[in-house]
């Protein structure tokens, strides 16, 4: 039986997402089990079997969720949403013993309350189940056994069953966040747009909880994404649970093996707070891989962490001056506010205020081009003059969503004897201001 599916994933990452699942259907299945769809803004369709939807859950590194399309119809307004919710046979997929939730989405849909829209969903639902199964779930907004996501434009109503339950960007194995963690699958979809494979040196200067290493690491010892957590599909009566062993089996086999042909990673990370390294060491621990080197330094004082050419990979602060601990951004001793209240928990000290340190990001530029040639460095920020500030031009900037926040990806080419330069008070080119890469 097949199944139309759409994967939504963080905005900017469609044709990434296009691209892994593309590897993931040659790869991991057998021919015709999936077949990849249009991309559209903020995921992408796919066909597939039983196997093709439970392989995207389990080796997807950059979709949020996989949701299992039910039905698609146009409609005028609530009651139609309630209708439509109605019609369709839930007690197929769940018993009344599971526990619900519903949500909604929408793009310039005419309806005036999506709070409204959604209970008529949840209505649907409920009423179909009493109808049929004598009994209707209960609603459980936190930990659901099943959730039903609505997707309403200007015209067309979608009802999707979630497969996955937690969000995929949930590996299992990350306890220990920082201040700004980044999402995991924002982090894998980055390392695909860098071009990184394994193999080639990558290193995070600024390394926080170690989500960028983390995720490059699992790429490098092939171990799929949802190895260790559990997906919403195996709540659902249809699922096909024989397939699903063997996907795993198969995905325990690939760690194995690469797990047993040990090779150095050539995945490093250094980050100014031992605080924030010692959580990167606890998730490395857990996500079952050890050999990340890490370093407390601060960044302007990075040197390459092995020879050759490689990819820097960094989201710097930004919206806070940094003061490194103990140092003021020219070396000197200095203690910060929190250190002389004795409370510094992340190394560095934020002072809310939309100027990033200049002097700071000068000086991460200076190394950069004295010491990092050949490498290809990408910085994550939503701070459009960043180039300016560390006095690079970049070679590319594409446009990503970190949550709601807008970023670009910024790449600086390094190299030797052609490094592109700009100096720091030159004014915004008018490409900086464009929202088009
Ligand atoms: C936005 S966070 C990075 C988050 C990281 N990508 C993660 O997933 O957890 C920025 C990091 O920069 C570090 N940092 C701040 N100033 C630094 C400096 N001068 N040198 C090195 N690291 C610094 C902070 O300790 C923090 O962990």
């Amino acid at each position: 039986m097949s199944f139309d599916f759409f994967a939504p994933c963080p905005r900017g990452l469609e044709a990434a997402l296009v691209s892994e699942l593309i590897e993931t259907a040659k790869n991991r299945l057998p021919p015709g089990a999936m077949s990849v769809g249009a991309e559209v803004p903020g995921g992408v369709h796919f066909r597939g079997n039983w196997a093709g939807g439970m392989a995207a859950n389990l080796h997807s590194r950059i979709a949020s969720r996989v949701l299992l399309k039910i039905a698609q119809r146009p409609y005028r307004d609530e009651h139609d949403i309630y209708e439509l919710a109605r019609e369709q046979r839930w007690d197929q997929w769940f018993t009344a013993n599971e526990t619900l939730r519903v949500d909604i989405t929408a793009i310039k849909s005419p309806l005036r309350s999506l709070e409204f829209a959604t209970l008529r969903v949840k209505d649907g639902i409920c009423d179909r189940m009493r109808d049929k199964a004598g009994a209707r779930p209960s609603i459980d907004t936190t930990y659901p056994d099943v959730r039903v996501f609505a997707f309403l434009t200007a015209t067309d109503c979608t009802l999707y069953l979630d497969t996955s339950g937690e969000p995929l960007f949930k590996r299992g194995w990350r306890l220990d966040k920082g201040a700004a963690p980044l999402r995991e699958n924002l982090a894998a979809g980055i390392l695909r747009l860098t071009g990184w494979t394994a193999g080639t040196p990558l290193y995070d200067p600024m390394c926080g909880s170690g989500t960028f290493l983390a995720e490059a690491a699992q790429v490098a010892l092939d171990i799929a994404p949802g190895l260790d957590r559990s997906f919403g599909f195996e709540r659902l009566k249809q699922a096909e649970m024989a397939a699903w062993r063997h996907l795993k089996s198969e995905a325990n086999t690939a760690r194995n093996t690469a797990q047993s042909g040990k090779r150095d990673l050539l995945i490093f990370g250094s980050d100014i707070s031992d605080v924030m390294l010692d959580k990167a060491r606890a998730n490395f621990k857990r996500a079952g891989f050890g050999n990340v080197p890490l370093k407390q330094l601060d960044a302007r004082n990075m040197t390459p962490p092995a020879s050759g050419a490689g990819v820097l990979v960094v989201n710097p602060p930004y919206g806070e001056r940094i003061e490194v601990r103990g140092r003021n951004a020219r070396g000197e001793a200095r203690p910060t506010a929190r250190e002389m209240r004795g409370d510094d928990d992340d190394g560095f000290r934020r002072i809310q205020d939309d100027t990033p340190d200049p002097e700071f990001f000068h000086a991460l530029g200076d190394a950069l081009k004295q010491r990092f040639t050949d490498w290809r460095a990408f910085f994550l920020t939503s701070d459009r003059k960043l180039p300016g500030q560390l006095r690079l031009r970049e070679a590319a900037k594409t446009p990503l969503y970190n949550g709601a926040l807008e970023c670009r990806l910024f790449r600086f080419d390094l190299i030797a004897g052609s490094v592109r330069q700009r100096p720091a008070s030159k004014p915004a080119a008018p490409e900086d201001q464009d929202d088009a890469q």
